[in-house]
């Protein structure tokens, strides 16, 4: 059993070279990629802003399961930024993100570890608990956006 793990393991490193070679086509591809990401981000960010705000009916379960994709899905923009040939490809970017790449991808890990602790708040089901760390996730948006995000 443990073998079988390792070997799986070992075979998931291994991978790991080709998968990154072929996820992204071109610069382009990475685009596409990363406003899919942000799109998702914001589905399920708002469904769980809707419940905070009483606009639908708090669901302790449904926002467990939305915190549970945006810890997933909070780890997927940022690398799309230092993909060949994307800084060419297009976006709404803002210029001056090309220059502070080691920046943004702090700002991305800040964001997957705040997404982290709405998870660990999430199952809690305490509704204080989740709109602290809720407040605490969504105040990466804006923060990044004024300074990266072209309109
Ligand atoms: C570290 C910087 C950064 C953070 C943090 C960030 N964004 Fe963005 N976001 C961007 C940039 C840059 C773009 C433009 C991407 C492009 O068009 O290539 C963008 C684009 C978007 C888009 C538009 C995607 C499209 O289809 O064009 C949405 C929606 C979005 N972000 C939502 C969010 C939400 C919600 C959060 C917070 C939970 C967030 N973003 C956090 C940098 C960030």
């Amino acid at each position: 059993m443990k073998k079988a793990l390792f070997a799986t393991l070992l075979s998931t490193v291994l991978c790991m070279p080709a998968i990154a070679a072929t996820a992204f086509t071109d610069g382009k591809d990475a685009v596409s990629y990363r406003q899919a990401s942000f799109q998702l981000i914001r589905h399920n960010m708002g469904d769980i802003q809707d419940m905070i705000r009483g606009n639908v009916a708090f669901d302790a379960e449904r926002v467990q399961r939305r915190a549970e994709a945006l810890a997933l899905l909070s780890q997927l923009p940022w690398e799309s930024f230092t993909v060949e040939g994307t800084k060419e490809a297009g976006g709404k970017v803002k210029p001056a993100i090309w220059d502070n790449l080691p920046e943004v991808q702090e700002r991305g890990e800040k964001m997957a570890a705040d997404a982290a602790a709405l998870l660990v708040a999430a199952r809690t089901a305490e509704q204080a608990e989740i709109r602290k760390a809720f407040a605490d996730f969504a105040r990466n948006c804006k923060a990044c956006h004024d300074k990266y995000k072209a309109d």
